[in-house]
């Protein structure tokens, strides 16, 4: 046995003992009395969607601070396999663009904060938001997209076909949903999603910049960086402020920080 490998069971063993020290003081606790406990490590609470923790995104596929928030905060939540029990989130690609209705088509057309490529970005994140089913899989495809728009030494060269056929190949989709974003983003269907994004993201008269979040349809500033910051952190404290609830993730993270 190596060096490494002793470390390993050791700090193993360690963890161990500090957890059955943890929960063995917490049933002595209990048998004193429940109210010294607030409230117990609660496993599965199978909240109804209408009363999970709400998230609204309102995202450009080409912003900086949009990137660093999905490839950073969201993605570190996404590894937890739980999360989405406990939170809903939508995001809508479109944030300071402008869009126009060509009469002759009556299809929108748009101007994005970072150029035309922005556009066919915003649509082809609109279309995936849409198409893919769960919504685990639909955020881990704009992940993967984000991760491949970052490889590009200049905007004007990203190729969004490419990009695509590489998460594909990298197993985020199969094959008929690669067939089915194509489709839907070059065609009526994508303009039509992302004039419903537009509609959207110009309801939300306070919106300032992007990312911008509600929780619950309200926008707050505290929020919205312990958001961009952890987002983990973030429901775990949500659930346990609002709620009373301690989630599952979180009392892992304790530990193990
Ligand atoms: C969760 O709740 C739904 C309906 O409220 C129910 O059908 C389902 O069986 C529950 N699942 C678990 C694991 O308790
Ligand atoms: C709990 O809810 C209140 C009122 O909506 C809100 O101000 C507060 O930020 C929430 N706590 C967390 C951690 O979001």
């Amino acid at each position: 046995m190596n060096l490494i490998n002793l470390q390993v069971i050791l700090t193993f063993l360690f963890l161990n003992t500090f957890r059955f020290v943890v929960s063995k003081q917490l049933s002595l606790t209990k048998l004193k009395g429940q109210n010294l406990i607030k409230k117990p490590f609660q496993k599965n609470l199978n909240l109804s969607s209408k009363n999970k923790l709400d998230l609204e995104i309102y995202s450009e596929a080409l912003c900086p601070d949009c990137q660093q928030f999905i490839l950073g905060s969201l993605q570190r939540a996404l590894n937890s396999d739980i999360i989405l029990d406990y939170l809903n989130i939508q995001i809508y690609f479109y944030g300071n663009a402008e869009e126009v209705l060509d009469p002759q088509t009556n299809l929108f057309s748009y101007r994005c904060q970072h150029g035309p490529k922005e556009c066919e970005g915003n649509r082809v994140s609109n279309c995936i938001m849409n198409k893919i089913n769960p919504i685990k899989k639909a955020i881990e495809l704009i992940i993967c997209l984000e991760e491949e728009i970052k490889r590009y030494a200049q905007i004007q060269m990203v190729n969004y076909d490419k990009i695509l056929i590489k998460c594909y190949q990298k197993k985020k989709i199969t094959n008929q949903e690669l067939k089915r974003i194509i489709k839907c983003y070059s065609g009526e269907e994508g303009n039509i999603l992302q004039h419903f994004a537009a509609q959207k993201t110009e309801s939300q008269t306070e919106l300032q910049f992007v990312p911008w979040i509600l929780v619950n349809g309200k926008y707050d500033i505290q929020q919205y960086s312990a958001i961009t910051k952890d987002l983990i952190l973030f429901v775990c404290d949500y659930y346990k402020q609002n709620r009373s609830v301690k989630l599952p993730f979180c009392q892992q993270k304790e530990v193990l920080i």
